[in-house]
């Protein structure tokens, strides 16, 4: 690493170019904006770097519809992709980003080989797991974002119900980033007090069902395109344990071999965050339900990943 670290974000929409903006407002290094669309990386690149002076940050930003300027990063996030459009079935979706994701990795792979590559394309799970095998990394340098946004959700939902600080509620939202993921009530506490002990069971699963439903939501609002802030948060979170060297406990699209039972495939589980990538996955107990519910999740994984013969 150069004095300042250097980070990628491929896909300047609206995930990335919020990602690129949270990035630069912390410091976290210089940012490269890559998109296919002609001026739009340019020009938000020249919009960020103008707000520099004004929210006091020197980060050097650049944009560019080519992946030379991109050599040698320290963290890529991958954002390029489609939204699902009216008429286009998930498998559709599944099918064209799973050619955007493998053609973008290939080049960031071949121009920056040492990098950390951080996956937010949906369907999420899948395109990690693409981007594994296409980049040829070991698995602990190739890291996908969702638990983080959807633990965030759940967070967000419990804070309110209980009128307290969004800072004194943890939360835990285990497996695939789609509606079987496993929200994990006796893991996510207020102060230290699992929730479980503080509202009715009938309340957290509202809360719950909620949170499994948090992008539809916000899709069924916008009409015309899918979360952003939030997903940019949580990416960069990422962003900055990794950097910083944090040893930050999140939970993350991580390749399991064996561990929760599944071997082979990249799932949402608690990870270790370092400057190496997933240093640690961390096994936490779960009971017999909630060890069902991931390995439903899972089985959900693995047909996209078998749809797309990997
Ligand atoms: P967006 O449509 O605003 O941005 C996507 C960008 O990718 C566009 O600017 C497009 O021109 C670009 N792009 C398309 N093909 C490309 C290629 N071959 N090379 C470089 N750039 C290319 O979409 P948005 O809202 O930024 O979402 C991006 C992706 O992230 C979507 O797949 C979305 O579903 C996913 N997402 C995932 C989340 C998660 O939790 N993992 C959360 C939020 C979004
Ligand atoms: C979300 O959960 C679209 O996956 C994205 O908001």
């Amino acid at each position: 690493m150069g004095a300042r670290a250097k980070l990628t974000v491929v896909g300047a929409g609206n995930v990335g170019a919020s990602v690129a903006q949270y990035a630069v407002e912390k410091e976290l290094g210089d940012v490269v904006l890559v998109d296919v669309l002609e001026g739009i990386p340019q020009g938000k690149a020249l919009d960020l770097a103008q707000a520099g002076p004004v929210h006091h940050y020197d980060s050097r930003l650049v944009g560019s519809n080519g992946y030379d300027e991109t050599a040698g990063s320290d963290i890529v996030v991958i954002t390029a992709g489609l939204a699902r459009k009216p008429g286009m079935t998930r498998d559709d979706l599944l099918f064209k980003n799973a050619e955007i994701v493998g053609a973008v990795v290939e080049q960031v792979a071949a121009k920056s080989p040492e990098a950390i590559l951080i996956l937010v394309t949906n369907p999420l799970d899948a395109m990690v797991q693409l981007a594994w095998q296409k980049s040829g990394f070991p698995p602990q340098r190739v890291v996908g974002m969702a638990g983080i946004l959807d633990s965030a959700r759940f967070r967000t939902f419990i804070a309110q119900e209980l009128a307290v600080s969004v800072e004194n509620v943890t939360a835990f939202v285990l497996g695939g980033h789609g509606d079987t993921m496993v929200p994990l009530p006796r893991y996510s506490t207020v102060a230290g007090i699992p929730i479980t002990d503080l509202l009715p069971a009938d309340r957290i699963e509202a809360l719950v069902k909620r949170t499994a439903n948090g992008g539809a939501e916000i899709v069924a609002l916008l009409k015309s395109g899918s979360a952003y802030y939030a997903p940019a948060a949580a990416t960069v979170e990422m962003v900055e344990a990794i950097l910083k060297d944090k040893k930050k406990i999140l939970p993350c699209a991580a390749y399991l071999d064996g561990q929760y039972g599944v071997k082979g495939l990249y799932v949402g589980v608690p990870v270790k965050l370092g400057r190496s990538g997933v240093e640690q996955i961390i096994e936490i107990k779960l009971t017999a339900e909630e060890q069902a519910a991931f390995q439903k999740s899972a089985g959900a994984v693995r047909e996209l990943v078998d749809k797309l013969k990997l």
